[in-house]
């Protein structure tokens, strides 16, 4: 039964620093939605929340076009097909995955859903953390760029947040030496007794920087997600030939002007290199990926953790989530309870 209205959220102003109260709009509109011809009616069960969002709120120069003032705020999400329109290659009840954006339902031509391929023994879930974007991120990242090897040194920072916690888990697969770096003791504690990383170092402890001259030394793979001042540290621990995938920079992401990084020299006299990557380059890939990390989950030699929030309503304060440390594991939005066919 389709329901009279429905809620969407769009982007009201560009927060030059943290996102407030003000940056979003909720909006309750009539439900007037009919798929047309090669087009599908979508119910959102869950929307991913993602620290890229912020970057889409700004207008600037990046691989995307930024979200318009007054436009639903983007965002991946999964959802059920309610309707077909005619010549749709879709089914009603079929589970569909799409740039969908902040809102309770849509209608969307064919083109931009895809069908997801849920395997036997993976949740729905899964296909946000490991087998999505996050997963595929930390999966190409550490494989494609970091290539690490084993017995080398990996640090990882964010380490406790979607894609840090599997690329240290990845990392201990391919035989590496595992520092992570997340910022509480319950993460972590979380990272070494639950993930198996060798030794787990809090950002905020004033003894940081110490501890890490103590435990790690130098380090081959540097596997950022945080950028600022612990890469700009990092840089002064390379080992020769080192690698910083340079994955995400998150503790500039609500700045207008980042600081900057004076170490970087040291990556002359190391012969070291930091690279930018984007996963979405790998997407010819993301089956081959897919498989080796959904036999991961299945044997267990993989774990998942998802921060869940309930309800549409409440995505606009939990984006803050991911810029206070306030999740561990994946951050996603449950918009609506999962339909019986799952
Ligand atoms: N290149 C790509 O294609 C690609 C794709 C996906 C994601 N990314 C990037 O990967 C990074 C992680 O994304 P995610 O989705 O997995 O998010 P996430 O790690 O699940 O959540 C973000 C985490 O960042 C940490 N953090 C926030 N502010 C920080 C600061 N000032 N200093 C240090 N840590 C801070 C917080 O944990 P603490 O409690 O530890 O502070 C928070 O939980 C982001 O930078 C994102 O942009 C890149």
């Amino acid at each position: 039964m389709a329901p009279s209205t429905y809620l969407q959220v769009t982007l009201q102003e560009r927060p030059p620093a943290d996102i407030t109260p003000t940056t979003f709009k909720q909006e309750i509109v009539p439900f007037s939605l009919k798929a047309g011809t090669g087009q599908i009616l979508v119910k959102i069960l869950y929307l991913s929340l993602d620290p890229a969002l912020r970057g889409a709120m700004k207008d600037q120069r990046s691989y995307m076009p930024p979200v318009k003032l007054g436009a639903v705020m983007r965002g991946t999400a999964f959802g059920e097909v309610m309707e077909t329109g005619q010549g749709s290659k879709f089914e009603v009840g079929d589970i569909v995955e799409g740039a969908f954006g902040w809102r309770e339902y849509g209608v969307f031509d064919d083109k931009f859903a895809t069908k997801l391929d849920l395997r036997p023994g993976m949740d729905i879930l899964d296909y946000m953390g490991p087998l999505g974007t996050t997963g595929l991120t930390a999966y190409f990242g550490l494989l494609d760029v970091g290539k690490l090897k084993a017995g080398e040194t990996l640090v990882v920072s964010g380490a406790a947040g979607a894609t840090g916690s599997v690329v240290c888990q990845i990392g201990k697969k391919l035989g590496a030496k595992v520092f992570a770096i997340a910022g509480s003791d319950d993460k972590c504690q979380w990272l070494e007794k639950d993930l198996g990383v060798d030794k787990a170092l809090n950002y905020k402890s004033p003894e940081f920087y110490n501890d890490f001259k103590k435990a790690v030394g130098y380090f081959d793979v540097y596997f950022d997600n945080v950028g600022g001042d612990i890469l700009n540290f990092a840089l002064t621990r390379l080992n020769k030939g080192a690698r910083i995938v340079f994955c995400g920079a998150i503790s500039d992401y609500n700045t207008t002007k980042p600081t900057g990084l004076t170490s970087y020299m040291n990556l002359i006299s190391q012969r070291a290199k930091i690279e930018g990557f984007l996963v979405l380059d790998y997407v010819n890939r993301f089956a081959e990926a897919r498989r080796e990390i959904s036999q991961w989950l299945k044997e267990g030699s993989i774990k998942r953790r998802f921060h869940v929030v309930q309800g549409l309503q409440n995505a606009p304060q939990s984006l803050n989530l991911l810029f206070n440390g306030g999740n561990t594991g994946k951050l996603v939005v449950q918009v609506a309870t999962t339909p019986t066919k799952l």
